[in-house]
């Protein structure tokens, strides 16, 4: 057998990690380099998920811009849960693909590479430490980010003191550095843990109806940030509070049995016959 490297090696994920030498000390497999030069960060093609012949996602397709802030909307069991599933690979599509800029492809990951590969989600139950302060669970968040880790950590202390307090003022809450996390108000739980997931630098967040149970001016906040952190970031939200829709202003995506029944701004899908009559009921 030859040793010397061939068009295959190309093809073998483990050569091209070698070959690369991020010297990250990660197990993870490192994917080639997002490529957003055709301005798409996240394409579903013809996605299909069955559970025992019901199609949760009925050949779904969907395209999300670098830097865009997205809405998804839809009535209960419409997909959009499942639909993060797929892009987090935590379920596997039956048919379809997943692409994440033009060349990585969702659907051959696992999850934590594809997290590795930025993409972050949040889910409803914020799952952060209550008994460590604010501020420590930002680092700890920074801490399971292990290319972050290696580069950061181990030799420049103040540079992770630095991302720390950077995330802390955009999450707001730089005057609860040192409060044990478990004594902040809901709103505050959540925005610490979008934090968590902004201090890893993702470039896709997934946020699962992020303002569930927050007051009006806790959400009203959240949707100010998320709209600060749009262009840096690509935001895909979904949520069925309308005003908080409203206000967050981007394209809206009206999921309905697993697949798209209307796309555009707010009031346009809202005047939408279809949408109008799956809202209702008919
Ligand atoms: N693991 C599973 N096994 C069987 N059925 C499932 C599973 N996960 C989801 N489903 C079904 O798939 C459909 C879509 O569910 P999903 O949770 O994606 O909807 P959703 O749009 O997020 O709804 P909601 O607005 O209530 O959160 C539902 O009918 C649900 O019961
Ligand atoms: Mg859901």
């Amino acid at each position: 057998m030859s040793t010397t490297s061939t068009a295959l090696d190309a093809l073998n994920p483990l050569k091209k990690k070698e070959s690369a030498g991020d010297g990250a000390g990660s197990h993870i497999l490192v994917p080639g380099k997002l490529d957003i030069s055709h301005k798409v960060i996240l394409y579903l093609d013809s996605i299909t998920v069955s559970f025992d012949g019901f199609k949760a996602l009925n050949n779904l397709s969907m395209e999300i811009d670098a830097g865009e802030l997205r809405c998804i909307i839809g009535p209960n069991g419409a997909g959009k849960t499942t639909m993060m599933d797929v892009i987090t690979g935590k379920t596997r599509p039956d048919e379809g693909r997943c692409f994440f800029g033009q060349t990585i492809d969702l659907t051959r990951m696992t999850e934590p590479e594809i997290a590795h590969a930025g993409i972050g989600r949040k889910f409803q139950k914020p799952t952060i430490f209550e008994a460590h302060t604010v501020f420590d669970n930002l680092e700890l968040a920074l801490k399971t980010d292990k290319s972050a880790w290696h580069s950061l950590f181990a030799t420049v202390n103040d540079e992770v003191r630095d991302r720390v307090s950077d995330t802390l003022r955009t999450i707001r809450l730089d005057t609860e550095a040192g409060r044990p996390a478990g004594l902040l108000s809901h709103g505050q739980k959540q925005w610490l843990e979008i934090g968590m997931l902004l201090i890893q630098e993702p470039k896709l967040l997934l946020l699962d109806e992020p303002v569930a149970g927050m007051t009006d001016d806790e959400t009203a906040r959240t949707g100010e940030l998320f709209k600060s952190l749009a262009g840096k970031h690509s935001l895909v939200v979904v949520e069925h509070d309308m005003a908080f829709i409203e206000q967050l202003g981007g394209k809206v995506t009206v999921l309905h049995e697993g697949s798209v029944l209307a796309e555009g701004d707010l009031a346009t899908v809202q005047n939408d016959e279809r949408v109008i009559e799956v809202y209702l009921g008919r």
